[in-house]
């Protein structure tokens, strides 16, 4: 079975109720339908009845619950919510309203804090930043957590390293400035997601150029002082000195240049040292090695919430809600 095929059997075992916010795009309605069609998720879409007609026209969504965000009975609850959770920030009623009714992801997010769905997915249509900000701004990390990071499963074909070619690759999405403490949190909730993911044992590689001290650099410092931190704050997690990727993956070259690891040559977890290092990276990984990618994934909001790539297909959409649909049932429990 694929990795896809074992989370959509998961996500059908225990359903969850996903919101889908861009009907703006013909995409969401064909992965609603599919998603109904399985029986993957219960699906609520936002949009206006034009909005329905004009990009969900052909489609059969008849299972999926819409909610026009401008005749919604529930809709002064979730101002009200909305005011609450920015109170801080002196958000007024009016200021909310608006904001909802011209970015349905915040309607979603609402939806999601009030209890009325389990998760979101958009960004089909939007980019990660906009798709990413109402989350952050509302449904906050999850406790004990200080930044949300975004990571991707990579199932790489006829692949002897990792857990068979399947991987956890972070942070390719969120932070464009991560510290010492950003890269240990991300080890940390890296190694979580792998494990929730594969059900494997989590073996975190933190990526550099150095691998035990081989390079002097305030770079390679950075990395090093993550892994001290990660020791400390996730001390069952397998991880340890920063590592080369060849050194992390071939357990040869792991062998030669850190004999002690019980990482090096194993690993199937790479924490990227930038978010640049990581983006770029799982492009590679993607489009050279023919590698599936999922994601993003968002690790460490309070509820799941996931992105889109702009140029997804619609079985693109039906995986990552799958995803989601799995993360809520694991928040859930
Ligand atoms: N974790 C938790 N909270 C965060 C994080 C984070 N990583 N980043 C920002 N926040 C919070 C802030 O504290 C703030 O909270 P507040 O409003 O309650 O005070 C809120 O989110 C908004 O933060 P801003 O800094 O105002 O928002 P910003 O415009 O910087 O957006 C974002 C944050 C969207 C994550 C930004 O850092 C970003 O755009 N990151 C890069 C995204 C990207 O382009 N990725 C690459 C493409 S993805 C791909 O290729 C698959």
């Amino acid at each position: 079975m694929s990795f896809l095929d074992t989370i959509k059997a998961r996500a059908k075992a225990d359903k969850k109720t996903i919101v889908l916010p861009e009907s703006m795009d013909k995409r969401t309605f064909a992965a609603a339908e599919q998603i109904l069609k399985e029986g993957i998720a219960n699906i609520i879409i936002i949009g206006t009845p034009e909005e329905i007609e004009k990009n969900g026209a052909g489609y059969d969504i008849s299972g999926a619950t819409v909610i026009d965000p401008f005749n919604d009975p529930n809709k002064q609850k979730y101002i009200d919510k909305f005011v609450e959770l920015r109170a801080k920030k002196g958000v007024t009623p009016e200021q909310a309203k608006e904001q909802m009714e011209k970015d349905y992801m915040y309607y979603a997010c609402l939806m999601c804090k009030c209890g009325d769905a389990d998760g979101a997915v958009s960004g089909a249509c939007h980019s990660t930043g906009n798709t990413i900000r109402p989350a952050l701004q509302l449904l906050k990390t999850k406790k004990g957590v200080s930044s949300v990071s975004g990571f991707f499963v990579m199932e790489v074909p006829d692949c002897e390293f990792g857990d068979n070619g399947v991987f956890v690759f972070a942070d390719c999405a969120v932070n464009p400035d991560l510290d010492s403490e950003k890269l240990a949190e991300i080890a940390g909730l890296s190694a979580e997601s792998f494990e929730t993911f594969t059900g494997g044992k989590a073996k975190v590689a933190m990526l550099s150029y150095s691998s035990k001290g081989s390079a002097k650099h305030d770079d390679v410092t950075k990395v090093a002082d993550a892994v001290k931190i990660a020791h400390e704050r996730f001390p069952d997690v397998e991880l340890d000195s920063e590592l080369q990727l060849d050194a992390a993956l071939v357990p040869e070259v792991g062998e030669l240049k850190a004999p002690d690891s019980k990482v090096a040559g194993h690993a199937n977890t790479l924490v990227f040292p930038s978010l640049e290092a990581g983006n770029i990276g799982y492009k590679l990984v993607q489009r050279l090695a023919k590698a599936e990618a999922y994601g993003p994934v968002l690790q460490g909001l309070s509820m799941p919430v996931n992105d889109l790539s702009r140029g997804c297909f619609a079985e693109d959409i039906v995986g990552v809600v799958a995803l989601t649909a799995v993360q809520a049932q694991i928040a859930t429990k």
